[in-house]
């Protein structure tokens, strides 16, 4: 009982301390190994009691040991870790980093095109000549071919190849799918394009675009029209309107550009429309017979509508953003803005 009381007494600050605890209570030589020596001397009636006793002092004192050393331990690491470190104290805060404007309007495209029926594809960015210009109607001498608009890629041997290119729109997607495809298609094809552009607030040589392509059994003008209306009122609000202007694209017959009000004036007039209010935002048009068939397709059973937009555009107008090198810049002051968008 004496030993008992003095264990739960003791308090230790040193290892010096520790070990005369441990020769003390817990060593063959020790004070309770000798008392259980003593134990055979103990009356045969008294000795299962005395014995129990003695292993609750044996159990107590090794547990003390435990605690004891743990304690030193501890002590120990915190003195390591140096003064004043306080591990109780809450951390350093870390911001999250926020997702890219583009992102969130390219996710924003496809939620509301999946919605009318739309799945996603993907292609290439570095493509064939076949793709991305001839199987859809480019002529041989379309000035888009040309050197100062397209990156054509080199050989090893530092020859250019005509027939290699980086994509310069994302209507290569629509060939490649209705060439390896069976209709109806209605798809939507968001990826990253390129030209041979100089950078300023307006233009860039790598941007993004969505294509969108529908064909099936009598798809007209009017489904077309429908789509990107709906489409304008989901991105831009029930407010927003579109127009159509005629146009011209080798793949489509009749083609259109479609503009909406813009959205930062909302049609008043401002720097971004050019005072005019309104804001080309996709070309578009049906689809050319001629390219339903270089494709496979029979243009006497099959029609549809294609369009393509751009991503910055839409996103400078959705945020009123007025240089498009911002996108690019990946200046923090930029990007936070967009936290929790
Ligand atoms: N590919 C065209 C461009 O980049 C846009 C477009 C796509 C036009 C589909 C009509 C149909 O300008």
């Amino acid at each position: 009982k004496e030993l008992i009381s003095e264990i739960e007494k003791s308090t230790l600050s040193s290892s010096d301390e520790l070990e005369a605890f441990r020769m003390r209570y817990i060593s063959r030589k020790g004070a309770v190994t000798e008392l259980f020596e003593q134990l055979k001397t103990v009356p045969q009636e008294e000795r299962r009691a005395v014995g129990q006793e003695l292993n609750t002092l044996k159990n107590l004192a090794q547990s003390r040991f435990q605690e004891f050393t743990a304690q030193l331990e501890a002590a120990a690491a915190s003195e390591a870790a140096g003064p004043g470190l306080d591990l109780t104290l809450p951390v350093v805060p870390n911001p999250y980093g926020s997702i890219h404007p583009l992102t969130l309007v390219r996710r924003r495209i496809i939620e509301i095109f999946e919605r009318m029926g739309f799945n996603v594809a993907d292609g290439p960015e570095i493509e064939t000549d076949w793709y991305n210009f001839s199987a859809l109607n480019f002529p041989d001498n379309h000035p888009a071919r040309e050197m100062q608009d397209t990156f054509f890629i080199e050989k090893s041997t530092g020859a250019v190849q005509d027939d290699v290119l980086l994509r310069t729109h994302t209507s290569n997607v629509q060939t490649r799918l209705m060439e390896h495809g069976k209709p109806p298609f209605r798809s939507i094809m968001p990826g990253r394009v390129f030209r041979n552009e100089a950078i300023s607030a307006r233009a860039h040589c790598v941007f993004h675009q969505v294509e969108g392509l529908y064909v099936d059994k009598n798809v007209s003008f009017k489904d077309l029209k429908d789509t990107l209306y709906h489409f304008a009122k989901e991105m831009f609000g029930k407010d927003s309107r579109i127009r159509l202007r005629p146009s011209y694209f080798p793949f489509t017959e009749p083609s259109a550009e479609i503009d909406v009000t813009c959205f930062i004036c909302k049609g008043k007039g401002c720097n971004v429309c050019k005072h005019t209010g309104w804001v080309e935002i996709a070309g578009s048009g049906m689809v050319d017979p001629q390219v339903l068939q270089n494709c496979g397709i029979d243009p006497e059973e099959y029609t549809g509508f294609a369009f393509g937009m751009g991503i910055e555009r839409i996103t400078m107008l959705r945020y009123g953003i007025k240089d498009l090198r911002l996108f690019t810049e990946n200046d923090v002051r930029f990007l936070r803005q967009f936290e929790g968008a």
